[in-house]
């Protein structure tokens, strides 16, 4: 399963390039069966989830191919319309694959997908999203079966805005006749992507990013090229890493703009923060103070995907932060972890109030999920000692040569 060995309080220093956001390229490989010509993706991260989605693709009669960072997916003998049940249980985002294989097939079968480490997540809003199309959906036995044989376009309202309901249905309206509106949709930049994608293979979808979703049904799209946007989760990851550290780093390849509520909050417990066009510096000179509140919220609010990075720098800021996370209803488990490092935390429901000491301390500890697994190396570069986390495959779902990428900043971890 893994495990990192760092020895914390050395200083991050450098640059560092993050590469291509995971929530872009999944769904991004999903829309690709939309398509029946060559597709190429650039800049994709080589992660589990990515490999995972290949396979996926191959199981439906996709030709996919991987060479480092580039994907070439051609979708052309796509031939099958149930999604492999083993696959829905090992990687929940596989249900992206629903909304584009239902617009190829018009029939599709896919499996409920399990609970996981961070919550239940339930995907009824994808469903009730689909079937607002005029999708007829039963459930039977752990299936999901979709006859889209009379789907239409239409007004489709999302109770709330989840990104992979919205992602779903934006691509089961792709190549359906008519206009299709997406009323409240998740506004995060992995959708604007989403549609840079697609329009650049030949869709006609606007809005993305704001409150409504429009797209203009095509008869078909076309093959081509396209750089994936690059991880701002993986940058956040860099920068509150080199927070507590004291750090000088700048993370490159990322659009800062997608960052502020982050920077906002980094700047808040007295980091300095320099932007460029498509990079962050991050530097430390005064002492971290508490942060007074990180309220998690789709975006434009504070992304869940970064509470847990952000809970292990306020760890080490003087005073008291306070988060709440509202978005997933188990996502604290590194609380308890941090915890044998030395850190002061209080849990309440959704509720962590985090009392700041000077250092933490090298402990044995555990990744329980991906992101919470980013916060346990982050902690363990401040920690006084050897710390060890276990269980690092979950760190590997999102990093790409993470403990690489930490050493070419100064960082001393190793990975067995
Ligand atoms: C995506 C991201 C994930 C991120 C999350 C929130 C990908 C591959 N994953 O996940 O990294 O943490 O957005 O920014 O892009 N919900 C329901 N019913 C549904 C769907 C969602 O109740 O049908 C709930 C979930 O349980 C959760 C909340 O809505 O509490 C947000 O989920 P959603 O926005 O759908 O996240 P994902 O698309 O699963």
């Amino acid at each position: 399963m893994g495990t990192y060995t760092i020895c914390g309080e050395k200083r991050l220093k450098g640059e560092v390039y993050v590469g291509g956001a995971k929530n872009a390229v999944l769904p991004i490989l999903a829309a690709c069966l939309l398509c029946e010509e060559q597709v190429v993706l650039e800049n994709c991260p080589r992660l589990l989830d990515v490999y995972n989605t290949a396979s996926l693709m191959r199981s439906l009669g996709c030709d996919v191919k991987l060479d480092k960072n580039t994907i070439e997916v051609n979708a052309g003998n796509l031939n099958k319309n149930e999604l492999p049940k083993e696959y829905s249980e090992k990687m929940r985002s596989s249900i992206f694959m629903l909304g584009s294989l239902i617009s190829r097939k018009k029939q599709a079968t896919a499996y409920f997908p399990g609970g996981c480490e961070i919550g239940m997540r339930p995907i009824d809003l994808h469903l009730k999203g689909l079937s607002q199309m005029n999708i007829e959906i039963k459930e039977e036995g752990g299936k999901i079966i979709c006859d889209a044989r009379d789907m239409k376009c239409g007004d489709v309202v999302l109770d709330y805005p989840s990104v992979g309901a919205t992602e779903n249905v934006l691509m089961a309206a792709v190549l359906t006749e008519g206009q299709t509106i997406i009323h409240n949709p998740a506004r995060e930049p992995e959708i604007v992507d989403l549609q840079n994608f697609l329009n650049s293979m030949g869709a006609n979808v606007s809005g993305a990013g704001s409150g409504q979703i429009i797209v203009k049904g095509v008869k078909k799209l076309h093959g081509g090229s396209y750089k994936i946007m690059g991880d701002r989760i993986v940058a956040g990851t860099f920068l509150a890493a080199a927070a507590v550290t004291k750090g000088e780093v700048t993370v490159t390849g990322i659009e800062p703009m997608y960052l502020q509520s982050v920077i906002a909050k980094l700047e808040e417990c007295g980091c300095t923060i320099k932007t460029y066009e498509d990079a962050i510096k991050l530097s430390v000179k005064n002492e971290l103070t508490e942060i007074s509140s990180i309220v998690t919220a789709p975006y434009p609010g504070f992304p869940t995907d970064m509470q847990a990075q952000m809970f292990a720098l306020c760890c080490v800021c003087k005073g008291t932060s306070i988060i709440m996370e509202n978005v997933f209803e188990n996502r604290f488990k590194h609380g308890a972890e941090l915890t044998k490092m030395g850190a002061n935390v209080t849990i309440k429901d959704r509720m962590a109030i985090i009392r700041g000491v000077d250092v933490l301390k090298g402990a044995s500890v555990d990744a329980m999920d991906l992101r919470g697994g980013a916060a346990l190396v982050i902690a363990g570069l401040n920690a006084k000692g050897i710390t060890t986390v276990n269980n690092t495959h979950h760190i590997h779902r999102g990093y790409e040569d993470f403990a690489e990428k930490i050493k070419t900043l100064g960082g001393d971890i190793t990975e067995d």
